[in-house]
Formats: C-alpha cells, structure tokens, sequence
C-alpha cells in the first residue's frame, strides 16, 4: 500500500519528464549537437545559445516559435534538424532530454565574462529583472520565466536588443516595455553582469556525467530513419559525418547550382571542385554519380590554423554529392561538432568553429532543397 502511494506521488511530481522518452530525446538531440554542442552547452557567440537544463515547457515553446516562425527566426536550424516535421511527441522527448542536463557545477562549462561595467548590470538586474527571473538569475517557473545564468552573453546581448527593438516579444508581452529606455552600453553591462551568475554554483572537481540510456531498439531505428531519409543523418565514423539527401524533384546540376549561389551569399570561396564521376566517364568507365566541392574563407582558415595548426587538415571545407547503390543522391560533410565540444580552445576559434559549421550547413540545406 505505502508502495503504490509514493509512487503515484513521484509521478505527480515528475510531469511530462516522465511520460517523455528521454532515450529517444538524446537521440534527437545529436541532431541539436552539431550547433549546441553534446549536451546542449553552447558555445561563445550568438550563434549557439545554451540550452541544457533550461525548463522543459520553456524548451518545447520555443522549438515551437522558431517552427512556426512566431516573433523567433532561424530557418537553418528548422531545416537542419527538421524542426517542422518533427512530431510533438519528440518535440516533448528532446526538451525533456535537454531540460535533464545540469551542467551548472561543472566548471568547464562556467560562461565566459566579458566586458562591461558589471556593477551597472547588477543595479539594473536587481531593480528590473529579479522579480521574475529570480535573484540569482535561474529563473521562476511560476513567472515562466527562464533561468539567464549560465547563458553566453553574447547571446543574451543579442537577444535582449532584440526585445528592445521589437524583433522578439519579451515576457510574452506584445506591448513590454521593460527594455524601451535602455542604451546599447546598458545592455553590454547587463550581459556582462549576467554572465557572472553562474560562478556561484560552481563546485570544485564536479564533473558532469551525461545520462546513461538502453541503447534503441535497431529495427526501429532503421525504419524509421527510411521513413525520414531527407532529414539529417548523423553518422560516426572516427568524425561525425553529416549527410542530408536531395528532395524529391531536385536535380544534380539544381543541388550544385543551390550550393555554390548559398557559398557566394556566404562569402564562401569555392576553391575546387572535382567532377569525379564525369572525369572517369570521360575515360569510358561508367560510375555512380560522384563530385566533390571545397569551400573556403581564408580569415577563418587563419584564426583556426593559428590556434592550432592541427585544424588545416579540416581544410577546405568539403561537401560532397555522391550517389548511392539505390541511385540516391547524398550530400555529405564533416562536421566540425569536435571542435565545439572541445573545452580546451579559445573562445574565438570555437565562435569561428561555429560559423563556419553553420555555413557549410546552410550551403548543404541550400543544395538539398534545391533553393537558388
Ligand atoms: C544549424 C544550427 C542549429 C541546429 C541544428 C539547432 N539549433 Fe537551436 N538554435 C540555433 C541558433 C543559432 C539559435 C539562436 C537563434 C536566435 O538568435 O534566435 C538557436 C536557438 C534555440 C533555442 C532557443 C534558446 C533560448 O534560450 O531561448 C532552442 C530551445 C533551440 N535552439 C533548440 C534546438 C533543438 C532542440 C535542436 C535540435 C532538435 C536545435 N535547436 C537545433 C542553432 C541551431
Ligand atoms: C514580468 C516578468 C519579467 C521581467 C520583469 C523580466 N523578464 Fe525577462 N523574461 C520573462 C519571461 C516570461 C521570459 C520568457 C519569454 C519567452 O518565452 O520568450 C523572459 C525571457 C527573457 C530572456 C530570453 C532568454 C533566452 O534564453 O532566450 C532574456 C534574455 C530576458 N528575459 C532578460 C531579462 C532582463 C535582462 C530583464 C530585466 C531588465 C528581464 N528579463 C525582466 C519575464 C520577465
């Protein structure tokens, strides 16, 4: 008897965490990984904001936002992860997943300061902010308000510029007014303030340990990843290797033509270009489809190679368009996820890690669907 009633009070208490499938959530989540990191830490720079342990319902409304592109916008990330044909169910799986990563002890993971007049920040976050996002900056369920500790400021600054200029909605607020008066400098030190919050959970020799799950079941997996064989496919070689196939109706020559005009937006140089296939055609010898394009931005090249010149052997950049036994045709990359999951480097080379990996995603996305 005592038996059954605790448990029906943990499940009370557990909510959507426990109807959700947190094994099918890390699963999904690797699709996340190549922008967010493993487990959700982000990196510096506004392209890869934190989103481990941030609260579930939070998470899943603002999947949601970005999907149906209200007041959020970020088409790559829809597009690469398949946002808009994803299943609320793994839309819950995934943010429950997400909301279960505490990495807050872990001082690897700490945010980097920057700079900013911090006492400034403080005056402002403690008149204007902490009623609802709490004293110590992690945020008040009750206000559905999210936790902003241990979030890169870069991201924070960017954000809340974009609530005072009325890009986003604040506070889910159409008329908030929170951030009218405040001047560029006032939003640096807020930032720059914030991202001093998460030094207090700190803990010394902590290191986070990611959950541990069965592994799928295969035959599921392998259905189900015919079922979405445009999607993104994650595959581990010794690299994480990203594949992504042409939609249906997009042709060879259409997925080349998309990739290099989404490399010119770029600024992406194209610095060669292997028509494999048609060499060894040319030669009589009759083969699948196969040709191999490189991209490169000489600056980034730099950053990367003068932290460690290890990084050159990730150049150019490749994407590749191969065809497979079944007469598919694949886009295929490397994925530079190493790179950004990595605590050992800079923060200016993990930001340039970042860009350049989103561009080469979105040179991708381009060719897939064929967008010129
Ligand atoms: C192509 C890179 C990319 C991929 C893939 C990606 N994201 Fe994002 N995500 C971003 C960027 C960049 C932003 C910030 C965009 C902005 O400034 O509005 C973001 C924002 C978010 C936010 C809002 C964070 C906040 O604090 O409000 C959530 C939540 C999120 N992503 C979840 C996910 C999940 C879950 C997945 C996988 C299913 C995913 N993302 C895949 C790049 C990506
Ligand atoms: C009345 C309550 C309230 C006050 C006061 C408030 N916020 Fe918020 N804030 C929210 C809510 C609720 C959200 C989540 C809205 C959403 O889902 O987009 C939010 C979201 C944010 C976000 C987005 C977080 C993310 O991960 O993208 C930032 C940044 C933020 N607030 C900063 C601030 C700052 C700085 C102040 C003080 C100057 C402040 N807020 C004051 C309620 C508040």
């Amino acid at each position: 008897m005592m038996r059954i009633f605790m448990f029906t009070v943990a499940l009370a208490f557990a909510g959507n965490a426990l109807s959700a499938d947190l094994a099918r959530g890390e699963e999904i989540n690797k699709s996340c990984a190549i922008c967010h990191g493993q487990y959700g830490q982000g990196t510096p720079g506004q392209l890869s904001p934190r989103i481990a342990g941030m609260p579930q319902e939070y998470l899943v409304k603002a999947i949601k936002e970005y999907r149906d592109q209200d007041h959020r916008n970020y088409p790559l990330m829809v597009r690469t992860s398949k946002l808009h044909e994803m299943s609320e169910e793994d839309i819950n799986n995934v943010a429950a997943y997400l909301a279960s990563l505490n990495l807050s002890a872990d001082a690897r993971f700490n945010v980097e300061a920057i700079g900013g007049n911090v006492e400034n920040g403080e005056e402002i976050f403690q008149d204007e902010c902490r009623f609802c996002h709490s004293r110590d900056g992690y945020g008040n369920p009750r206000k559905e308000a999210p936790p902003l500790a241990g979030q890169h400021p870069a991201y924070l600054y960017t954000t809340i510029r974009g609530f005072r200029d009325k890009v986003r909605r604040h506070a889910n607020d159409e008329e908030d007014e929170t951030f009218d008066e405040y001047e560029d400098q006032d939003l640096i030190d807020l930032s720059a303030y914030i991202a001093t919050l998460d030094d207090a959970k700190v803990s010394e020799g902590y290191t986070f340990q990611p959950p541990e799950f069965a592994p799928p079941v295969k035959a599921v997996a392998s259905a189900e990843s015919a079922a979405r064989s445009s999607s993104i496919e994650i595959t581990d070689i010794k690299q994480t290797v990203v594949q992504m196939a042409l939609e249906d109706g997009v042709s060879i020559e259409d997925a080349a033509q998309a990739m290099l005009s989404k490399a010119v937006e770029l600024n992406l140089k194209l610095v060669g270009q292997q028509n494999v296939s048609q060499e060894l055609e040319a030669r009589g010898e009759k083969t699948p489809h196969l040709s191999i394009y490189q991209f490169c931005n000489p600056m980034d090249a730099k950053v990367m190679v003068m932290a460690n010149p290890v990084f050159s052997s990730y150049m150019p950049c490749r994407i590749s368009m191969v065809e497979d036994p079944n007469g598919k045709i694949w886009l295929m990359m490397l994925n530079l996820d190493m790179l950004i999951n990595s605590d050992l480097l800079p923060a200016e080379v993990t930001e340039t890690a970042v860009r350049v990996n989103q561009q080469m995603l979105a040179v991708m996305v381009a060719g897939s669907a064929g967008d010129f």
